[in-house]
């Protein structure tokens, strides 16, 4: 985002559905936007920055129909646990409300009629899944069929295992109904559709020269564009949801009524602060919205379009987190890898600043951040501890021993150069969303004050020139006071003690980044300082990594117990239920899978297949899918050959360059997201989570026949 802008800014944060626990996943994109937030604010801007639950679509209505509750008591009270979550990790929304407000039932219907009104919305009769075992529609998560792009088991309405595309109802080839298992049928129902196929040229034209945000994001949405849109169904046959006008039998489709929140919220928090909601949704305030990457698609191509169509503003910003991963295997609460925000780390008494930090200094923000407890440990005492803790303690606890408050002294051009230099790199770091580097910058400034404090050597001078002493350390606790203003983003909690320990009396968090060049007062009490970052020690990290284990092993053992059992997991502790309810439909469709025995084939038929050994030369991304990987294979030919590998989520590209791999090199080629592939690398798949890829017991030359 522009940094010489003054137009104000409204931050969003994807809205986590209320149907499960916080976890690690989530904070991954709300740390991030909270520190965008604070900074944006010590920088002088006017700040919204607001979220709210997603209360409506499937996984809710099934979860509550599961626990024998409304959906109504379900999101509530993980509406609940999510405001309070937030608010315990610091970051803090000016409104937080949920998609089944008033304001946003509201919302929408003024943005459906006026959709409507303009002539982008047609009644159309569709084919609809429905179950003739359980009599009734199924809409999104009530079913499961092969996805029509690549293949993969997909859910309603979008291909999460596969290509990662959005799918309409009727899409599915060979429905399954998620409910009694059995297979489903196609019925005609009238619904209603948004054109967002008119909207193409528009998109194209705003994806590549207005938004804003990270390239991950748009680059995604210039694809799917570029390989053409089709129009959308928003209507879907539910009692929960907002009702489609004149249609009390349907509701609108969950991704018109979430995104729409961010309008309600904002409505909500204007009404409350006594502002305007339309300075952003209908005049040229910015509009920022933070969200995971996988959400692309919906916030740069539906949204957009709906906004334009509805004539409210379209986002300036899409910022598009990067995945996580948990001790470098893939996320996944079903296999136990997860971090649980309450239970796994505030519960164990671990301070929230600590996580916020290690959000935001890992890596990159489109990249994938692997959260460990070794590398948290080790971060936390190498930088936090000896770094920045280091400095504050050793200057503050200096001054209140020789002086008890700020002594006289002058600040040194020096100090001045570094703290400028300091705050222009990390509002230039902040204006491109890299928060790691903005971090980095500032823990080099307080690499410059411990250097400082060294050089100067006040320890010796207080017993030689007292006066000198005093002006260094007046330097030392001048620098500290700019810390407090640079890392308050990241670190409120603990930057707001340090600042009242250097007896600072304004508010913190409403002071800017020009504040940390008004030279700190001599004379100023000082109080006495505590230690600001403690070291985590060995043994409780170790403590952790044995929870981390135990809820592996456990999650292993209830897999193994299911499937000697021929029954589904029982409920799992913190697994949040509505998780669990798509996850054991899902469990129960690919049992059905793996069960299935293929008729005998004669040898002839095996001796058609030319297998042979390769070796991995390269592995990249495929930009339009996050599942999918290119990779050239050496099969023994003269060129290595092009394939079309469904491992993304399962190996890095690292991973898998130079490794061994059997390939089938005579199917017929076949092009996926635009790639063409020219065979097909052979992997094991429980269906669950793992896919390994099949590789020879020995090194054997590429090109070798498999018989
Ligand atoms: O994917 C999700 O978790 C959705 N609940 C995000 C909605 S964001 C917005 F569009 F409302
Ligand atoms: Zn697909």
């Amino acid at each position: 985002m522009s940094e010489s802008s003054s137009k104000p800014v409204l931050v969003t944060c994807g809205l986590p559905y209320a149907n499960g626990t916080a976890h690690i996943g989530h904070l991954r994109t709300y740390v991030p936007a909270d520190i965008f937030a604070r900074s944006l604010r010590k920088e002088g801007r006017e700040v919204t920055f607001i979220c709210g639950s997603d209360t409506h679509g499937t996984p809710i209505v099934v979860n509550a129909e599961e626990l024998g509750i409304t959906p109504k008591e379900l999101v509530e009270t993980y509406h609940r646990h999510f405001d309070e979550t937030f608010k315990s990790l610091g970051i803090y929304f000016d409104a937080f409300g949920t998609t089944d407000d008033p304001e946003n039932h509201n919302r929408t219907l003024d943005i459906v009629n006026k959709l409507i009104e303009k002539g982008y919305v047609y009644p159309k009769t569709i084919e609809i899944a429905y179950c003739p075992k359980c009599n009734r529609f199924l809409p999104d998560r009530y079913v499961e069929g092969a996805c029509p792009h690549c293949g993969e088991t997909a859910r309603g309405d979008e291909c999460d295992q596969g290509c990662g595309k959005h799918l309409e109802p009727g899409e599915l080839q060979n429905p399954v109904c998620t409910i009694c298992g059995g297979p489903a049928e196609y019925r005609q129902q009238e619904h209603f559709f948004f054109k967002l196929s008119e909207f193409s040229d528009y998109l194209m034209d705003y994806l590549s020269h207005d938004l804003g945000g990270t390239t991950n994001a748009r680059n995604y949405a210039l694809g799917w564009v570029k390989q053409g849109l089709t129009d959308w169904c928003i209507t879907r046959n539910l009692e929960w949801g907002v009702k489609f006008p004149g249609h009390d039998d349907l509701v609108v489709y969950v991704w018109v009524d979430a995104p729409i929140g961010y309008i309600a919220f904002t409505e909500e928090w204007a009404a409350r602060a006594g502002d305007s909601w339309e300075k952003y949704w209908k005049n040229d305030g910015e509009i920022v919205h933070f969200i995971g990457g996988d959400i692309a698609y919906h916030h740069c191509i539906f949204w957009p379009a709906m906004l334009k169509g509805a004539e409210y503003s379209v986002p300036t910003a899409v910022v598009a987190s990067g995945m996580v991963k948990i001790e470098d295997k893939k996320f996944s609460k079903t296999r136990g890898y997860v971090v649980w925000v309450g239970e796994d780390y505030l519960d164990h008494g671990f301070h929230p600043d600590l996580l916020r930090y290690y959000l935001a200094s890992y890596t990159s923000h489109t990249k994938e951040l692997n959260f460990s407890w070794h590398v948290l440990q080790e971060k936390i005492n190498t930088e936090l501890v000896a770094v920045l803790g280091n400095f504050l303690y050793r200057t503050m606890l200096f001054a209140f021993k020789n002086y008890g408050e700020v002594p006289d002294g002058e600040l040194e051009p020096e100090v001045r150069d570094e703290i400028e230099k300091a705050i222009t790199e990390v509002k230039a770091a902040m204006s491109e969303y890299e928060f790691k580097r903005a971090v980095d910058s500032a823990m080099a400034f307080a690499s410059f004050g411990n250097s400082y404090f060294q050089v100067n050597e006040p320890w010796r001078l207080i017993k030689e020139d007292k006066k000198a002493c005093g002006n260094v350390l007046y330097n030392c606790l001048h620098i500290a006071k700019a810390l407090c203003l640079i890392f308050e983003p990241v670190l409120p909690q603990t930057m707001e003690n340090a600042w009242k320990e250097l007896g600072q009396k304004g508010d913190l968090h409403a002071a800017q980044y020009s504040e940390a060049l008004v030279p700190i007062k001599a004379g100023t009490k000082l109080e006495k300082p505590q230690l600001l970052f403690t070291k985590l020690e060995d043994d409780r990290i170790a403590e952790m990594e044995e929870i981390a284990n135990q809820r592996v092993k456990a999650a292993d053992a209830k897999k193994n117990a299911a499937k000697e059992n021929d029954k589904e997991p029982s409920k799992s502790e913190g697994m949040g239920p509505a998780e669990e309810a798509a996850k054991s439909e899902k469990a129960k469709a690919n049992k059905t899978e793996q069960k299935e025995t293929l008729p005998l084939i004669e040898y002839g038929d095996f001796a058609k297949l030319d297998i042979r050994v390769g070796k991995v030369l390269l592995a990249e991304p495929i930009k339009k899918s996050d599942k999918l990987l290119r990779v050239e294979v050496d099969i023994g030919e003269e060129k290595p050959r092009q394939l079309v590998a469904g491992m993304a989520s399962y190996y890095t590209s690292e991973e898998l360059v130079g490794k061994y791999v059997i390939v089938l090199t005579n199917l017929k080629p076949a092009k996926l997201c635009g790639v063409e592939s020219q065979g097909m690398m052979l992997a094991a798949d429980d269906c669950e989570n793992i896919v390994a890829a099949l590789t020879p017991d020995k090194e054997v030359k590429p090109g070798s026949r498999i018989r």
